[in-house]
């Protein structure tokens, strides 16, 4: 079956043809673009468990190219800055080891302490921002910054600095999977990702000379037994960890807050709960899938013995966690990774609750990528700040 990931209809709503791929070619070829997907549970698990046949150091096929009109200056303006190195995203055991050795140093049990009052001041200071009553973009006034503001305290960098985070992550993600960019984008991406280097070498140099209580500092720290990390790449990994947990956030939160102003019944039993948060939050990943696939193969490595998957050039996994799909306004579908499937109706009363946030009705348009998922904005009504929820600040 004919599959094209980068037309605007699958990026848009790709769910009725992941089905059709699970029930009809579960290993479907990407024609033009050197890749296959696939598609079920059990085939994702072959390939993300077995790196010795798909590699994650794959580069073919997640990117798109400059237009040649732009392709030489494009290539001058990267010329300008370090030459690229895989970190954590692209890379492979032994070197993947490594680096992972040298994260986790960061994100022991004590700074993950350390890390959640950033998030919940930076929720406090979206919250309280927003009006009495009236609508905003739930992307632009709390789905975004706040892991743009968050991963900037938590590295950091001064508040005044959070435009530029942004845009630093945009121009990084800003060719993944994603349709055609005009000249111009091209262009302006490949400035920011300079502007991005140079400014985080900068940084890199004062925590070197003055450490601080902050994300940076404890990167360039030497660690015991694998040294200090170059400049080269703790830029890139720093990147990583800017861009990894930014999209993604937006796009879950994003999708809660519409999925929550749908269903004022659960808002009002997380509001009146806020214990329950962690498994909403988790039941909001398993339906949002904000990263919808990756990379992996390489047509130089042997295919392990008993192996249904092809030896792909590249091979991209949609997301086999997102597992309902909407049919109606009122119905909703399930089919668990056992591949059985159970319907639950949803409650078409929304306006007797009363709720926190109402999304308007209508089709709400995805970004332009099939590798993140998210909703580019979502205007919701914010109603009076005494039935707020409490697990928002
Ligand atoms: C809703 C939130 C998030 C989702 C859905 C998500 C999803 C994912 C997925 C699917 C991968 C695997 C990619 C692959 O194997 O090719 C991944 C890797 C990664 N994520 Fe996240 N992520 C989220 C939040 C974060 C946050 C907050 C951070 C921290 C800043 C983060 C840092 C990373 C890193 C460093 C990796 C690479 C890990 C490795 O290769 O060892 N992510 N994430």
């Amino acid at each position: 079956m004919p599959v094209d990931p980068y037309a605007v209809a699958f990026q848009q709503d790709p769910h009725p043809v992941y089905a059709a791929l699970r029930a009809s070619a579960p290993v479907a070829q990407v024609a033009d673009h050197g890749f296959w997907m696939v598609t079920t549970m059990a085939l994702v698990r072959e390939v993300l468990r077995d790196p010795e046949t798909y590699s994650n150091a794959v580069h073919t096929g997640r990117r798109t190219a400059p237009p040649p009109e732009v392709a030489d200056e494009v290539a001058a303006i990267r010329a300008e800055g370090l030459p690229y190195l895989p970190a954590l995203g692209l890379n492979d055991p032994p070197a993947h080891t490594r680096y992972r050795k040298l994260v986790a140093r960061a994100f022991t049990a004590r700074s993950l302490r350390w890390m959640e009052p950033q998030v919940v001041a930076a929720a406090g200071e979206l919250a309280a921002a927003l009006p009495q009553h009236g609508t905003v973009d739930a992307v632009a006034s709390l789905a975004r910054p706040l892991p743009i503001w968050t991963i900037s305290r938590i590295l950091g960098l001064p508040d005044s600095w959070r435009d530029d985070v942004a845009r630093w992550s945009d121009a990084a993600t800003a060719s993944l999977g994603a349709s055609a960019m005009p000249p111009e984008r091209w262009l302006q991406v490949a400035r920011d990702d300079l502007d991005y280097q140079q400014r985080i070498v900068e940084e890199l140099g004062r925590r070197r000379e003055q450490p601080a209580d902050d994300l940076l500092s404890s990167l360039v720290a030497p660690h015991p037994e694998e040294g200090a990390l170059t400049d080269v790449e703790l830029v890139w990994l720093v990147r990583e960890l800017v861009v990894a947990g930014n999209e993604t956030t937006t796009t879950l939160v994003t999708d809660l807050v519409l999925r929550l102003s749908e269903r004022p019944d659960e808002w009002a039993r997380l509001r009146d709960d806020p214990s329950r948060v962690a498994a909403v939050v988790e039941e909001g990943l398993r339906l949002a899938s904000p990263a919808q696939g990756m990379f992996r193969g390489s047509p130089a490595r042997p295919r392990s013995p008993g192996s249904t998957c092809p030896r792909a050039r590249s091979s991209s996994w949609p997301s086999a966690r997102r597992t309902a799909t909407r049919r109606s306004s009122r119905t909703r579908t399930s089919s668990g990774p056992d591949g059985r499937t159970s319907a639950s109706t949803w409650p078409s009363d929304r306006a007797s609750t009363p709720a926190w946030a109402t999304s308007w009705p209508g089709r709400r348009p995805r970004l332009c990528c099939f590798v993140l998922r998210g909703i580019a904005h979502l205007p919701v009504a914010v109603h009076g700040r005494a039935s707020s929820p409490p697990a928002l600040t």
